[in-house]
């Protein structure tokens, strides 16, 4: 009975036995490989025939997608989500001709064989907000993401929660967010960090002009790695359309003991960096 019921809760969540940490690390190694040469067909017997793909929000066909474009990937960071069963990846490409900044969600049936059936990504590059790459890569390198110690790790509703807050700051000024000390924030290769005075907890949004509705959230959240993505839509910031014009962003946050350690924000723009 209780193992029925064991059974019952996994299929109920939509996710098997086959979603594990080794089979979403496998898989996203694999995407990152296809990545790095330009060969989405490495991917072929890991995407499901039927799978999506998007970048930045829209529909593109593989074949003229960022994944077909071979890259240099000078560093990448992933986290493992094997309640939602999804990945996340950020690939810093500070030395390929074309350099890129990218943030992927891949998605998975959660069934055996374990295959994706989504990716989506938001693509930076020249011109995006606060894009450089070269200058995003020596930053990221310098930061620590590692394993959270079994005893000391967060819930993944505490994880999500200290990014939900972060965002939700942004509509009204006056909510508290668990910002840790120091606490840096690397938006595409603009590093606002506590270095010079740990005291200055630099990650602090302060008031946007106007209250600020960070809607269409989607995230992948990793209690070993105390970490969580949230592709989200932000309003305002592309000054050339309407303030309720959202653009695509995504939010990588490090929480260590149910504070913010670390935030990377890639945030796509229509226009050079967004009009500002
Ligand atoms: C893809 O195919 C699978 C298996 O046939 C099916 O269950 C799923 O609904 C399909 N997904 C989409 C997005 O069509
Ligand atoms: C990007 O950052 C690097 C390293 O900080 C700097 O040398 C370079 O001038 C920057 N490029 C641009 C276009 O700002
Ligand atoms: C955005 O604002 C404009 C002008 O106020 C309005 O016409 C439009 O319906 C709004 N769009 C959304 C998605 O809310």
């Amino acid at each position: 009975m209780y193992s029925f019921l064991l059974t019952w809760a996994g299929l109920a969540a939509g996710v098997s036995a086959a979603c594990t940490r080794a089979a979403l690390q496998d898989a996203t190694a694999t995407y990152l490989k296809a990545q790095a040469a330009g060969q989405p067909s490495l991917l072929a017997g890991t995407l499901a025939s039927n799978a999506s793909y998007a970048e930045n929000d829209a529909p593109v066909s593989i074949a003229a997608s960022v994944l077909a474009q071979a890259l240099t990937i000078d560093f990448s960071r992933s986290i493992y989500d094997t309640t939602e069963c999804a990945s996340f990846t950020e690939i810093t490409s500070a030395t390929s001709p074309h350099p890129y900044i990218i943030h992927t969600r891949l998605l998975f049936s959660g069934a055996a064989p374990l295959v994706i059936t989504a990716i989506e990504s938001v693509v930076t590059d020249a011109g995006d907000w606060a894009f450089n790459a070269t200058a995003g890569l020596s930053w990221t390198l310098q930061e620590t993401w590692d394993a959270i110690p079994a005893a000391q790790r967060d819930t993944r509703a505490v994880i999500q929660a200290a990014a939900d807050a972060y965002l939700d700051q942004w509509g009204n000024p006056d909510l508290p967010v668990p910002l840790g000390t120091p606490c840096a924030r690397l938006e595409g290769g603009s590093y606002y960090s506590g270095a010079k005075d740990q005291a200055a907890n630099t990650c602090a949004m302060g008031a946007f002009p106007v209250p600020l509705a960070v809607g269409h959230r989607r995230y992948v959240v990793d209690e070993e790695l105390g970490a969580v993505d949230v592709f989200n839509g932000f309003p305002w910031l592309e000054s050339t359309r309407a303030a309720n014009f959202s653009t695509p962003s995504s939010n990588f946050v490090r929480v260590v003991q149910g504070k913010i350690r670390y935030i990377h924000e890639a945030t796509v723009c229509q226009t050079p960096n967004c009009g500002r």
